[in-house]
């Protein structure tokens, strides 16, 4: 009898039921193992739209992308703050962030919109070329000479480049640096900081995923300190001693300052929270990007033709001991293969959610359909069902870098399911109102790193038969998938 205790029957008028074999859990081991084979098996089963209990909870999962507008045509009856408030608070350990529980009154979503888009994002740019150059030509600890080989796990560099000059560009520099080949010794102090914040960063990345689904961190400890080292790390009182803060993390300073009762690490934390969210999905999206191209040669053709076309029309020369090259955001919005293949890149790699939370007991409608709905219970989008559809994406699991290229050589919009042009084809950002707010700079930021890695070296996959690395699935629902292996590449500096 306990096992079935808690399990709801399903009603007259409500989606297909699925309550799992496990108390409580009920579907959650299996979801949890494969997601994508899950619900591509209970969409055989029961059809566009079921529910499944998952670790307590009821999840609607629409799977039919033209129903996914529902989420947000009938958003009044849907709520997506609450859980992710709950959710930041949870994972990062500051206080609720809800206007409505009375810690603060900034609106953290117009914060983003307001610091990450628009003319902001320029100054994001700017920043980002300028720190990709310092870290990849100057702060590296392996120097790259002329002529020799590095040989370096791609992940590792990845995360290594991306997170140093990611973390330069939104949380400033603690002096001004210099052109110099070598570092100084207060440089050499700064690079071990950052780079000490990103060990933090990847301990506490590692059991996010358990966070997520209510895990409490004390369960974890190296985690936990390690999150706490990172809260210390971004204190306002440290901030306070860097240079070339990003207005986004100005102005949170500020509006913790002014409309919060945060202590100072609570206001930390809300900055922790930034630099994870800032950092948990570029870093993968990059290393896909990148692998991607190195294992495709006519797609390392047209990427690298395509950023020498835009430095000669930019009368931008590469010279490793002399100027740093710069690109503006218009030139960088002229780049369509490399946006081609950071889609495609992003496509195979990301296994993002939506979800929204009913506010009360209403009757969803869908095209042609209508369910009803139970206050608390969840509704849901999968994307990644999407992404790999054959008939939306033919040859699905195959890297093509055009994919995303029409006749023309512009980007392709027009995606087509049963004879019918879709409106969703393509959501590793989200959708609606929570819609990834750094969705424009992210991608910005994977070019810059391609233009610049392209411009200065020569790389190579050091075994060009590796086996493409399977998606370790550990935080599928939560973004892009990282590489369940790393893979060793080599570069050298051109010779020029
Ligand atoms: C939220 C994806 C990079 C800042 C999100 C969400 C997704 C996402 C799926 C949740 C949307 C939802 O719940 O529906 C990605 C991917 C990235 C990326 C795939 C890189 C490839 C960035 C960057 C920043 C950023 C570079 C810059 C700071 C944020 C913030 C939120 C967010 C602040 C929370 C928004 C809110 O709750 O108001 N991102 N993101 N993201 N992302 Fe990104």
């Amino acid at each position: 009898f306990w096992l079935f205790r808690g399990r709801r029957r399903r009603r007259q008028g409500e989606p297909p039921l699925e309550n799992g074999f496990l108390p409580y859990l009920g579907c959650a081991l299996q979801f949890g193992a494969n997601p994508l084979e899950f619900l591509r098996e209970k969409q055989k089963k029961h059809g566009h739209i079921f529910t499944c209990r998952v670790a307590g909870k009821y999840i609607h999962f629409l799977t039919d992308p033209f129903s996914y507008n529902a989420l947000t045509r009938q958003g009044k009856h849907l709520d997506w703050k609450k859980f992710h408030f709950a959710t930041s608070a949870k994972a990062f350990g500051h206080g609720s962030i809800d206007p409505a529980e009375g810690n603060t009154t900034e609106n953290f979503h117009q914060t983003f919109i307001r610091t990450l888009q628009g003319n902001a994002l320029d100054a994001l740019i700017d920043a980002m070329m300028e720190n990709l150059q310092y870290v990849m030509l100057q702060s590296r600890t392996s120097k790259p000479q002329p002529k020799a080989w590095v040989t370096e796990g791609l992940y590792t560099f990845c995360c290594q480049v991306m997170f140093e000059s990611g973390f330069l560009t939104l949380f400033g520099k603690e002096l001004n640096t210099n052109n110099d080949a070598t570092l100084s010794p207060k440089q050499d102090a700064e690079r071990a900081h950052i780079l000490n914040a990103m060990e933090n960063f990847k301990e506490f990345d590692r059991i996010f995923p358990a966070l997520v689904a209510g895990l409490p961190i004390h369960l974890f400890k190296s985690a936990h300190s390690a999150r706490e080292k990172l809260g210390e790390a971004l204190l306002h009182k440290n901030l306070q001693k860097r240079d070339n803060l990003s207005e986004l993390v100005t102005l949170r300073m500020f509006l913790n300052d002014t409309l919060s009762t945060f202590d100072d690490m609570e206001k930390a934390k809300t900055h922790v929270a930034v630099l994870w969210a800032s950092q948990a999905n570029t870093i993968p999206a990059t290393f896909w990007s990148l692998f991607y191209l190195l294992k495709n040669p006519e797609a390392m053709r047209a990427a690298t033709k395509e950023v020498q076309t835009v430095l000669e029309s930019a009368g931008e020369k590469i010279s490793p001991e002399g100027r740093h090259i710069s690109l503006t955001r218009k030139q960088l919005d002229n780049m369509p293969v490399l946006d081609s293949i950071i889609k495609e890149a992003m496509r195979l790699s990301s296994a993002s959610m939506t979800f929204r939370v009913a506010k009360e007991d209403f009757t969803l409608h869908l095209e042609n359909e209508f369910y009803n709905i139970r206050r608390d219970d969840l509704v849901a989008l999968y994307p990644q069902l999407l992404h790999f559809d054959p008939e939306i994406y033919a040859d699905p699991l195959t890297f093509k870098y055009d994919r995303f290229l029409n006749e023309k050589g512009e980007e392709k919009t027009d995606f087509y399911r049963g004879g019918r042009k879709l409106k969703y084809y393509y959501m590793p950002f989200g959708t609606g109102i929570a819609k990834c707010p750094g969705r424009l700079f992210a991608v910005h930021e994977i070019k810059q790193f391609l233009t610049v890695i392209f411009s200065y070296f020569e790389l190579e996959l050091v075994d060009t038969n590796v086996q493409c690395p399977s998606l370790d699935q550990s935080r599928a629902g939560l973004g892009i998938l990282q590489p369940a292996n790393d893979i060793d590449f080599r570069y050298r500096l051109r010779c020029l």
